[in-house]
C-alpha cells in the first residue's frame, strides 16, 4: 500500500480534496473508486442507503444519476436531503458529505445520458427501478422491445435524471495505525470556510 499523504489538511475548497482522493483511489486500483453510499430518508423518517456512482465533483456539489420513480427518487422528492460516504479500503480513507439535493437541468441530464453506452441507455427505459419484477425474462423482454424501438438514437427517458448534493458538511478521514485516525471537518460559512479536527 502507498503511504497515505495527509500532511496538508483540507481546510477550504473541499471539492478539490475529494477530487484528489478520487484520483488517488483510481490510481491505487480501487474496484469502484467513484462508488458512494447514498442515504435518504423516507416519509416515516426511516433512513435508506444504497450505492450510486459519483458522476462529477466541483464547487457546485456532487452529482449522481438515477430514476426519478425509484424508491430513492420518491424519497428525494419528499425530503431532498442526503448523506453520502465514500470508502477506499486500499487507501484506508473515507469521505462523508451531507447536504441538500437539487435536480440537475434537463440539458445536463441529456448531456450525461448521451455519453452512456447503448445498453445502459436502453436499460434506463426497460427498468422500472425499485418496482417488483416477476421474472428476469420480463426485464430482458423489455430490453429487447426498447432496443427494437430505439434502433439508432435513444432519447433520455423523462424519469431518468441527475441530482446534485449541495454540501454543508464534509469530513475527511485518513486511517492510521492503532486507530489513531486523522479526521478533518470542513464546513462552508458565509464567504469563508470553517475547519477543525475531530478525535478519531
Ligand atoms: C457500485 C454500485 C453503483 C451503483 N450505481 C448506481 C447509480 O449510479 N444510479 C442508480 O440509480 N443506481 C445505482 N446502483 C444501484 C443502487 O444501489 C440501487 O440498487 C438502485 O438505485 C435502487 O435503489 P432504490 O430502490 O433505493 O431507489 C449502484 C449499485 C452499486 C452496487
Amino acid at each position: 500500500m502507498r503511504i497515505p499523504k495527509f500532511a496538508e489538511k483540507p481546510k477550504h475548497e473541499p471539492w478539490k480534496w475529494l477530487n484528489l482522493w478520487l484520483n488517488d483511489a483510481e490510481l491505487e486500483g480501487e474496484t469502484e473508486p467513484t462508488a458512494m453510499a447514498l442515504s435518504t430518508i423516507d416519509k416515516q423518517g426511516v433512513p435508506r442507503t444504497r450505492f450510486v456512482l459519483c458522476k462529477g465533483v466541483n464547487e457546485d456539489g456532487i452529482r449522481f444519476f438515477t430514476n426519478l420513480n425509484s424508491a430513492k427518487g420518491n424519497e428525494i422528492s419528499d425530503i431532498p436531503v442526503s448523506s453520502i460516504a465514500f470508502h477506499w479500503p486500499k487507501m484506508n480513507r473515507q469521505v462523508r458529505v451531507q447536504g441538500n439535493l437539487v435536480r440537475v437541468s434537463d440539458l445536463e441530464a441529456d448531456e450525461y445520458f448521451h455519453s452512456r453506452n447503448k445498453l445502459s441507455k436502453i436499460g434506463a427505459w426497460a427498468s422500472k427501478q425499485s418496482q417488483p419484477l416477476d421474472s428476469r425474462e420480463t426485464l430482458l423482454k423489455a430490453v429487447s422491445e426498447f432496443s427494437d424501438k430505439y434502433q439508432t438514437e435513444v432519447p433520455r427517458p423523462p424519469h431518468w435524471t441527475g441530482f446534485r448534493l449541495i454540501p454543508d458538511y464534509w469530513e475527511f478521514w485518513q486511517g492510521h495505525d492503532g486507530r489513531l485516525h486523522d479526521r478533518w471537518v470542513v464546513r462552508p460559512a458565509d464567504d469563508a470556510w470553517l475547519s477543525w479536527r475531530l478525535y478519531p
